[in-house]
């Protein structure tokens, strides 16, 4: 150790310095991005609650059809996942004009809804959420293109 010129061990320190740094970022950006997934799973737990109190009773479960109320099934063979967020909040907190679909906003708060979707969300295929985000991002343009049912 002695006789190595100093320029090897500065070197060496600095090849150490950077692999040490490299492996902090990376192991800082998995902690945040367990952080991240934690907090969608507390979200999506969180809805489902909601979701058991308020809307199974009609829309049914993941494995709902169809049924004699007329709710509409939320998972990935029913239409909700065309809609965007935004029209899907509304309806949830202000009814579906001329549906049978009751307004929700005296007895769930803004931070709900989206919890509500989050949970709704998980029974859709990834490629039905990618389409409802990607819906979701381009909510005007949407609106502007949308044919009446
Ligand atoms: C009393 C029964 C009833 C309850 C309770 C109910 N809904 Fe509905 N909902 C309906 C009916 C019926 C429709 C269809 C209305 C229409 O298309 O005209 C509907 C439509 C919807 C739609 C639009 C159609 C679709 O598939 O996206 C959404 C979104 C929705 N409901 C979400 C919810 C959520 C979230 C809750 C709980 C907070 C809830 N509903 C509670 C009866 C209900």
């Amino acid at each position: 150790m002695a006789d190595l010129p100093c320029s090897v061990l500065v070197r060496g320190g600095m090849v150490l310095a950077i692999f040490v740094a490299t492996q902090v970022m990376s192991a800082c950006s998995v902690i945040g991005e367990n952080r991240a997934e934690a907090a969608t799973r507390q979200l999506e737990f969180r809805g489902g609650e909601l979701y058991s109190r308020n809307c199974l009773g009609c829309h049914g479960d993941r494995d709902a059809l169809i049924n004699a109320s007329g709710a509409p099934p939320h998972n990935e063979h029913g239409h909700t996942w065309h809609h965007p967020d935004p029209q899907l909040t509304d309806w949830i907190l202000h009814g579906k004009p001329g549906g049978r679909m009751p307004p929700y906003g005296d007895r769930l708060t803004n931070d709900d809804v989206p919890a509500i979707l989050a949970f709704v969300k998980t029974w859709w295929t990834p490629e039905q959420r990618r389409t409802q985000a990607d819906v979701s991002r381009n909510y005007d343009e949407f609106m502007r293109d949308e044919q009446p049912e």
